[in-house]
């Protein structure tokens, strides 16, 4: 691999978008469609990856640029015009150029070692797909051979032309001296007055050098993205693949459908995927868990056994056994132990929660540390902002909040005190007090039966 150049053209401006962001940078399941096209020319292991970029060429460069050499290309004269402009950067020491485009995610790792080993020995190959619709992609002529004679573009087609199944993917592997040869002869004799890379297909065939095509088996892999509903469909055969690869490692997902898993998200056995749920980023979910229906989780952590209903999870992690919603949402710094309830309404930031802590409904808890066994009543508010600075609370172990207390920070409860109902603690709370009152004020001592109280309320 290592006397292989990757090509990949995206310097298109993707009109059919009606987008203000260079195509490329259209996201499927949450990566960019060039990083998508990227991650597989490096598990490639190719020796010089080049990205030819133009119009919008500062976003694309400032999101993936140190992944690959940048070449411009400007103006834009088609496909072959690209491979014109990146073939003077490509190394002396490369043997093949491997040319893709930036708006075909779909290609696979396997396709491109497909496609290398099928090319090994000719002059050019492309790789192609036999499809039961017909759409807009180039067609493929075959000589008795099975060699390619030419690539046909469908708006240039005839309509026996037309009927062609065998489409191009726009994804090619040259050898070197072969480009060198037919590279600065292809032109613009074409209804777009562009100049096409498929031609050199055309001079390949004149001058008796071997084309040989290689089948990607998979239809799906040739969608390309051209309009967002392509966008869409692409979006939808990844989702399937994805999915079905969990599947396959022993993850219930009960409505593959509605179920959206990004690519680098991991997944524990038996754990179950309700529907509507959406998981993201870097998630790692562990085995036995329940998450959905309803739910997003964006580089979260799940512990083993944990349920997850209808909730929002934001760079949260959630202990062993835990249980969570529904309609809770942890925001950024959530970190709730094992054996944690934390239930409906409940909003939590920024906050570690000990084990065995219960937070059961309608609370926020932010800029806090909860120790373990502590009951948070209903209606509690941690009064973490003053307006200009965020303040913390601090919860001792076994901790008993009464319903609709506001707890305003800096402050801390001692272990094993217990707030009166609708308490408005200002001050610090010695361990084992009883506090009451509006602002609340000590005026005893705990009795020790509602110490360590794991009871729901
Ligand atoms: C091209 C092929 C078509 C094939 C299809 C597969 C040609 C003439 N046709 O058509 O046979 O079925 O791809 O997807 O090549 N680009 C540049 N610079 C340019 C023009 C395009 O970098 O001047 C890039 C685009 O950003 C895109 C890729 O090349 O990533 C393909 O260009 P596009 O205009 O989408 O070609 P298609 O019409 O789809
Ligand atoms: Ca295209």
């Amino acid at each position: 691999m290592k006397d292989v150049c990757a090509v990949i053209m995206a310097a298109g401006k993707g009109t059919r978008m009606k987008s203000s962001k260079p195509k490329v940078l259209h996201a499927v399941l949450g990566k960019p469609m060039i990083s998508l096209v990227l991650d597989n020319v490096e598990a490639l292991g190719v020796g010089q990856t080049l990205l030819v970029v133009g119009h919008g060429s500062e976003e694309v460069v400032a999101a993936v640029g140190k992944r690959a050499e940048i070449v411009i290309q400007e103006p834009q004269m088609g496909t072959g015009h690209a491979l014109q402009v990146a073939e003077k950067h490509v190394r002396d020491d490369m043997r093949r150029v491997l040319v893709l485009s930036g708006d075909q995610p779909l290609i696979t790792l396997q396709n491109l070692h497909d496609l290398l080993a099928g090319a090994q020995g000719t002059d050019m190959s492309v790789l192609t797909a036999v499809l039961p619709w017909a759409n807009d992609l180039g067609r493929i002529e075959r000589d008795d051979r099975g060699h390619v004679t030419r690539i046909v573009e469908s708006r240039e087609a005839t309509p026996q032309q037309k009927a062609i199944r065998e489409v191009n993917l726009g994804t090619y592997c040259f050898h070197r001296d072969a480009l060198r040869a037919d590279l600065p002869n292809i032109g613009m004799q074409n209804a777009q007055k562009e100049v096409y890379i498929t031609d050199l297909f055309v001079l390949a065939h004149r001058d008796g050098r071997a084309v040989v095509p290689v089948d990607a088996v998979d239809p799906y892999t040739s969608i390309g993205v051209n309009s967002r509903k392509e966008l869409a469909q692409v979006t939808q055969v990844l989702r399937d693949r994805i999915n079905d690869g969990w599947m396959q490692e022993g993850v219930t997902i009960v409505d593959p459908s509605t179920t959206m898993i990004h690519s680098d998200v991991r997944i524990g056995r038996d754990t179950t995927i309700l529907p509507f749920t959406l998981l993201e980023g870097k998630t790692v979910i562990g085995d036995d868990c329940v998450v959905g229906p309803s739910s997003r989780l964006v580089d979260s952590r799940l512990g083993h056994g944990v349920t997850v209903q209808n909730s929002v999870l934001l760079e949260a992690s959630v202990g062993d056994r835990t249980s969570v919603g529904p309609f809770a949402f942890l925001r950024p710094g959530a970190d709730v132990g094992a054996n944690c309830k934390i239930g409906d309404f409940v909003e939590i930031k920024k906050s570690r929660i000990d084990d065995h802590s219960k937070v059961p409904h309608l609370a926020y808890v932010g800029d806090a540390h909860l120790g373990s066994y502590v009951n948070i009543g209903a209606g509690t508010i941690t009064c973490n902002y003053d307006g200009k600075n965020k303040h913390h609370t601090e919860i001792e172990d076994g901790v008993h909040i009464g319903a609709n207390t506001n707890l305003v920070a800096p402050v801390r409860v001692g272990h094993g005190s217990t707030t009166g109902a609708g308490a408005v603690v200002t001050r610090d709370v010695p361990p084992d007090s009883l506090v009451v009152g509006v602002p609340a004020r000590v005026v005893g001592r705990v009795e020790k039966t509602l110490q360590h109280n794991g009871s729901e309320h």
